[in-house]
């Protein structure tokens, strides 16, 4: 069976096709009658709770470590656990157990084994963050038929479902922890991607954040004193805000009036829905900007718009469609919610019909074509003013896959080896994401203005490959390409092995 996997910040899914095509989700084995698991990993001596487990166990255990939010850590380097043996965890690492766990539901629900795996990643996921699921996956044993973006996903979803053809579409997609904008369009053909930006560190968790610190502040209105945040006592807060703020999505909620137990103490809180809107409106406006920027890069006016769908948990939030609605605002365009919380893993699932041939036996549209998310460029020193410069191959939002190649020159006789950083940037005002070094040579005969020609490739899965010829021969030069994000610690067999010593524990404690 092939599968789509939704591997998200605060919740994960894992979705098939029936016998007729039809994208299903598959229950939570330790909790049949939810469809998704909790992204919360708890590791213990060669075991691991993944999971709802972890929900029960954090009852009677308040202060548990529990690893939690790790795909906001994809893309680096740094443990984010060491066990008892010392053990360092890395995102992946993390991320590979919760794959497993989705896996073996996956497999003890359909009595089949998973052969495959579309999982889906942000839009705005770059080089090294999709690296890094990669990485999750081969370390969890899942073969990745390819990787799909989340709102791309959900857009395909939308359009198989709803049979929706010719529409330019915009999907505002604001999960847990991510917020992409992405305009598409949908055809009788497939899915074809024009445009996408986001914002890596935007979701559910600031929401509840806000709502947190709105609480702390009653707290400390009414009592006189700062709340004590025992690990109890901040798991309380943490659940009872998420609590809150999903009742303030309620239409007719204008505010929210609950006696609630931090600790030892119950406390009555009053939360208003416009003192919450208001709380997170800079961050609102924000994901506004970037999805009017998003349309404006695609080479549309807001008014060309056909569609406007929204994904994602976040995205039910009220303040948002009224927003919305005053930019997209002709009765023409359409503005809806479609499945915000199960679009993106069914739409996995049918590109994985897609990309493995399947799609024409399902009547599924077979194209799809995505875009770069990012400028990717060379970055080379000017001889005459010593200054960095870049030199651009690929432009961001250009059809994948992309290649483009640029030559360079040894600027002295003796020189055998030529060094280039390859970067990813959104624009050049932005911060470079450095991707990785490219040393080529030995060169076999150095001489001045040796050229040397390098390929800069973004694959259909938004991953970056380099590659040095020589343009007399055509041969490959001898080259080493570093990749940024591996140069410290992750050593993938080590990783292995320690995946492959965790057991997934089925009991909570
Ligand atoms: N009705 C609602 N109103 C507001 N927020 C909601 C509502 N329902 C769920 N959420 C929030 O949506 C988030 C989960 O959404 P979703 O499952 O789409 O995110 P995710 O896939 O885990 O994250 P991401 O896609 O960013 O990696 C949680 O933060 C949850 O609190
Ligand atoms: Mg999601």
């Amino acid at each position: 069976m092939k599968v789509g996997i939704d591997l998200g910040t605060t919740y994960s899914l894992i979705a098939h096709l029936d016998a007729n095509g039809k994208p299903l989700l598959i229950p939570d084995n330790n909790a049949p009658e939810f469809f998704s698991t909790p992204s919360a990993v708890y590791i213990n001596d060669r075991s691991a709770v993944v999971g709802s487990l972890v929900d029960t166990m954090l009852e009677q255990k308040p202060d548990l470590p529990v690893i939690r939010f790790f795909k906001r850590s994809f893309g680096t380097d740094k443990p984010l656990f060491i066990d008892r043996n010392s053990n360092p965890w890395y995102p992946e690492t993390v991320g590979a157990l919760v794959l497993k766990k989705l896996k073996f539901d996956a497999e003890s629900y359909t009595g089949e084994q998973v052969e495959s795996a579309v999982i889906t990643v942000p839009a705005h996921f770059n080089d090294h963050q999709r690296k890094s699921v990669l990485n999750a996956a081969h370390l969890a044993d899942i073969p990745v038929l390819g990787l799909v973006e989340e709102p791309v996903a959900a857009a395909l979803h939308y359009g198989i479902v709803n049979n929706s053809i010719d529409n330019v579409l915009v999907v505002y997609d604001l999960g847990g922890g991510t917020f992409d904008a992405t305009v598409l369009c949908l055809n009788e053909t497939g899915v074809y991607v024009l445009a996408k930006d986001g914002i890596t560190e935007l979701g559910g968790k600031e929401f509840d954040e806000a709502i947190s610190s709105m609480i702390l502040d009653q707290y400390k209105k009414a009592t006189g004193m700062d709340l004590e945040l025992s690990a109890a006592v901040a798991l309380q807060l943490r659940r009872v805000s998420e609590e809150i703020k999903i009742e303030l999505s309620f239409p007719s909620k204008t505010f929210v009036k609950k006696t609630i137990l931090l600790g030892s103490s119950a406390f009555e809180v009053l939360i208003y829905r416009r003192d919450f809107e208001l709380a997170i409106r800079r961050m609102i406006e924000q994901t506004i900007e970037v999805t009017l920027h998003c349309i404006d890069s695609a080479g549309f006016r807001e008014t060309d718009i056909n569609a406007l769908m929204f994904v994602g948990g976040s995205s039910m939030m009220p303040v948002i469609k009224e927003r919305m609605s005053k930019i997209i605002s002709s009765p023409k365009q359409k503005i809806f919610l479609h499945e915000p919380m199960k679009a993106v893993a069914l739409g996995a699932a049918l590109h994985a019909a897609q990309l493995s041939g399947e799609a024409g036996q399902y009547n599924i549209p077979p194209e799809f074509r995505g875009v770069t998310g990012y400028n990717i460029g060379i970055q080379t020193i000017n001889l005459q003013t010593k200054s960095v410069e870049i030199d651009c191959l690929i432009k961001k939002n250009m059809p994948l896959p992309a290649q483009n190649k640029r030559t360079y020159f040894t600027t002295n006789v003796n020189q055998t080896r030529i060094v280039l950083q390859v970067v990813q940037y959104a624009s050049l005002s932005e911060p470079m994401i450095e991707v990785g070094e490219l040393t080529i040579g030995p060169i076999q005969n150095p001489s001045v203005n040796y050229p040397v020609e390098i390929t800069v490739e973004n694959t259909i899965d938004g991953i970056i490959k380099v590659n040095a010829f020589d343009p007399n021969t055509g041969v490959e030069i001898q080259q080493k390409f570093t990749h940024s994000s591996q140069t410290l610690g992750f050593n993938f067999l080590s990783q292995k092995q320690l995946i492959a010593n965790t057991q997934i524990s089925n009991f909570a404690l």
